[in-house]
């Protein structure tokens, strides 16, 4: 490889962008959050009318999305089709349904060519489900992040407390165990770590801990 590249993998709300933003901003490294593609594609068909299970539908959407990433503070910009939707890829109607877009294989192929594409011209860290199996095999680190379900469903409660948003702790636990669920059982790149993958557990660290830990795996590849 030319390039340095990190992938990061793991279940929902496991902290994977919260570290990799970190990672990326300390090593100068480029971040691309995956999971935000395909939440846009997910949005994008939202906007258009089309169904959730209309998988032809969705599929013969892919040509008219274009998704770009502009940099930003505390987070970075997304656009669909020069339209900032950062914010609205992250509701919970999105968030719910964005595993069954995630599950279809043309879908998957369109936005894994766009991933590599950009993984392809600068150092990076990527993260998502597949990053580590699928979209970077030869990546020079792979973190497989986990958390206990507990601990992930409180880390969304107090965030989205943060944000104003009032959703009970209880059905944020459910979705995402359903989230997970799905992201493991699809036929096409489930989530699983990669043989490769270094584990990572973050329950009862803080995300220091976790950043130090990452920090010297990557520096004994370096
Ligand atoms: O990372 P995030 O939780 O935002 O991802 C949203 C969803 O996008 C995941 O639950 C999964 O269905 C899908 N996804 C995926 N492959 C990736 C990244 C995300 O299937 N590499």
């Amino acid at each position: 490889l030319k390039n340095f590249q990190v992938a990061i993998d793991g279940p929902a709300s496991a902290g994977k962008s919260t570290i990799a933003k970190i990672l990326a901003t300390d090593l100068k490294y480029v971040y691309v959050d995956t999971g935000a593609m395909y939440r846009t594609v997910t949005l994008a068909a939202k906007n258009a009318g089309i169904a959730y299970d209309d998988e032809s539908g969705i599929v013969n959407l892919l040509t008219q999305i274009d998704i770009r990433f502009e940099p930003g503070t505390p987070t970075q910009r997304v656009y669909l089709n020069n339209q900032e939707v950062t914010e609205d890829i992250r509701s919970t109607e999105i968030t719910n349904n964005v595993s069954q877009v995630a599950s279809y294989a043309a879908v998957r192929q369109d936005l894994v060519g766009r991933q590599r594409h950009i993984a392809n011209s600068s150092d990076i860290i990527m993260d998502g489900r597949d990053i580590g199996t699928t979209v970077l095999p030869y990546a020079q680190v792979k973190i497989f992040l986990i958390a206990s379900v507990e601990e992930r469903a409180n880390r969304r409660y107090k965030e989205n407390i943060a944000k104003g948003m009032t959703v009970d702790l209880v059905s944020l636990k459910k979705d995402i165990e359903a989230r997970d669920y799905k992201d493991s059982h699809r036929e096409i790149s489930p989530l699983t770590q990669a043989e490769d993958a270094v584990l990572v557990d973050t329950t009862g660290q803080s995300i220091d801990e976790v950043v130090s830990k990452i920090t010297k795996i990557i520096q004994n590849k370096q």
